[in-house]
């Protein structure tokens, strides 16, 4: 796994990109963006729920929670930079969705949440520019509450050996423009959640050869409390 960015210049650079972020990523990634989303969002929210979104970025994730969790739900979105939370604001407006969800501004590796506290926990493609997606897990799984849900897509390692060198080429060169490459690296996540006692209830790779994304859904068991 590459080296992340040191987190003041993460979060320098996502308040830069903010404006054109849906549009530079979703084509980086041919689309399958938002597929992952939608997917995630479909396999893990359900009506009334609660839900979290951690590095919620532009909210395109929160906004598709915010209408399967419907008009009892309530979601919020937690990301580390001011400006792209700004972006999820106005289409939140625009979407007349602003009553079902929250905003705030704060570290996914160390949130500002009580135990146990959301239903659903959500993260897309955010854990991958962190410096440590292990600590991230573990924050998403001590706010959720026993029995609820915790959904993750991020991106993974190409499989086959002549696509991960090519891969592997391309990001040498991407790595070294940080507005380009977000930040964002291949990480591994499952195992960590499967050693705290979670049950993979979804799992599907989606996207390009060159850059798939893993999208499951665990569960985090009825009983266990983190307080
Ligand atoms: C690749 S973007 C993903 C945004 C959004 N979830 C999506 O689906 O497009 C990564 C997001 O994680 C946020 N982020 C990075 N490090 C973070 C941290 N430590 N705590 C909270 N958010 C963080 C960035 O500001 C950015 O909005």
């Amino acid at each position: 796994m590459r080296q992340a960015l040191e987190q003041e210049k993460l979060r320098a650079v996502y308040d830069r990109v903010a404006r054109r972020y849906d549009f530079q990523h979703s084509m980086l990634t041919a689309r399958s963006d938002q597929r992952g989303r939608r997917l995630l969002v479909d396999k893990a929210v359900t009506a009334d729920d609660e839900v979290l979104d951690c590095g919620a970025g532009t909210g395109s994730t929160g906004l598709l929670a915010a209408r399967k969790a419907g008009a009892s739900g309530k979601v919020m979105l937690l990301d580390i930079s001011e400006a792209m939370l700004a972006v999820a604001k106005d289409r939140a407006r625009r979407a007349r969705l602003l009553d079902r969800l929250e905003f705030q501004t704060g570290d996914m590796l160390d949130l500002p949440f009580a135990d146990n506290s959301f239903d659903v926990v959500l993260s897309t493609y955010s854990l991958c520019p962190v410096y440590d997606p292990a600590i991230g897990a573990r924050e998403l799984f001590r706010v959720t509450r026993p029995g609820g849900r915790i959904g993750i897509a991020h991106s993974a390692e190409p499989t086959g050996p002549w696509v991960k060198w090519l891969a592997d080429r391309v990001e040498n060169v991407v790595w070294r423009i940080p507005s380009l490459s977000l930040g964002c690296r291949s990480v591994v996540i499952l195992p960590t959640l499967e050693q705290l006692g979670c049950k993979l209830i979804f799992e599907q790779r989606i996207g390009v050869p060159l850059w798939p994304f893993l999208v499951f859904v665990v569960e985090k068991p009825d009983g266990i409390h983190t307080n």
